[in-house]
């Protein structure tokens, strides 16, 4: 069966005066009609760089090569035009600040009835309609009246909402979420990522959610791709990776997520710094911060290793002293 997206060997250059910074390294991952996919990692990891090449979003000095399959479509190759149809039809990106997709001076009204009238061939009125019944179901009060504010006039949380309404309109079959809720306050933050799960059970959207945050992950997402110096260090069912981490930096990583069940006064964080992607070391790019780091991790790249149930990894120890 294909998958909805299916992204094979993917590597992100970017030229810099400074020589050639490898953000994205060799990626491969998929993700299913309806599905949750979380990408998570410390800043710098290579997350939002892998959204930004799969939606043909990268910056001009960025190059990306490999495969990226959009229902069998391979969207690294596509044109301009091809490019910007899937965009809006197809694939929706939504990021951490929502002025980034929302136009200052723009009343909300005609940005998002624009999207409809160009894609959709909607009449304006028609657009507007749909537009404010889309705001409806982001749960923005008053919708109806409140459709011709300019962005400045909600609040943050509420402009979060917008963007998401705006993401949603042409029913996209796939919403890619860069740390959508990182700028918001807890409560907003929960309200939002609960409004995402309504929208994936109701319209049966799959969902990939880049976060550096593991506390929403658990919640949300069916399946956990751990990222680090743009590879994947480990990847399985969330339940399996949060019960029996089976890479050190995943291990790492949980031990910084403050828990109600345990009794920890100091949460550990992970020592040292997340690797120059100028300079990624020969080996394992966490090999330099890992405390069980053996000869060979610092010579050559861990392969990915398959194991039950549906897991990969990406570790020379083996897998009982990590799990130990
Ligand atoms: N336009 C650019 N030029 C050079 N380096 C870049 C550019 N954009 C991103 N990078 C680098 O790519 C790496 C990965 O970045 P990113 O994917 O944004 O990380 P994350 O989203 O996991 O925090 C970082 O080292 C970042 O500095
Ligand atoms: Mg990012």
């Amino acid at each position: 069966m294909t998958k909805l997206l299916e992204v094979e060997d993917l590597t992100v250059t970017f030229r810099t005066g400074d020589g050639d910074v490898n953000a994205v390294n060799g990626l491969s991952f998929d993700i299913d009609e309806g599905e949750t996919l979380a990408i998570v990692g410390e800043s710098g990891s290579g997350k939002s760089q892998t959204a930004f090449a799969t939606m043909g979003l990268l910056a001009r000095n960025g190059r990306a090569s490999g495969q990226v399959r959009f229902d069998g479509t391979d969207l690294l190759s596509l044109s301009q035009a091809k490019m910007n149809k899937m965009r809006s039809e197809k694939v929706a990106m939504i990021f951490q600040d929502p002025m980034t997709s929302l136009n200052p001076y723009m009343r909300i009204s005609d940005q998002m009835a624009e999207v409809l009238t160009l894609h959709k061939g909607l009449s304006k009125r028609d657009a507007i309609a749909e537009a404010a019944r889309m705001l409806d179901a982001v749960r923005i009060p008053d919708a109806r009246a409140r459709i011709t504010m300019y962005p400045h006039e909600f609040s943050g949380g509420m402009r979060q909402r917008i963007m998401i309404a705006m993401a949603l309109l042409c029913q996209p079959r796939l919403l890619i979420a860069d740390e959508p809720t990182t700028a918001l306050d807890v409560t907003v933050q929960a309200q939002i990522m609960s409004l995402l799960g309504t929208i994936r059970d109701d319209f049966g959207t799959a969902v990939i959610l880049i976060t550096h945050d593991l506390g929403i992950v658990a919640d949300f997402c069916d399946r956990t791709l751990v990222m680090y110096g743009g590879q994947i260090m480990e990847e399985g069912a969330t339940t399996d990776v949060f019960a029996a981490p089976a890479h050190p930096y995943t291990k790492g990583l949980l031990r910084a997520v403050p828990r109600l069940d345990r009794d920890d006064d100091v949460l550990q964080t992970i020592a040292g710094e997340p690797p120059d992607m100028s300079r990624l070391p020969a080996g394992c790019p966490f090999s330099p911060r890992c405390d069980i780091v053996r000869p060979e991790c610092t010579a050559t790249r861990p392969a990915q290793e398959a194991f039950p149930p549906e897991r990969r990894r990406a570790c020379h120890a083996p897998l009982t002293e990590v799990t130990s």
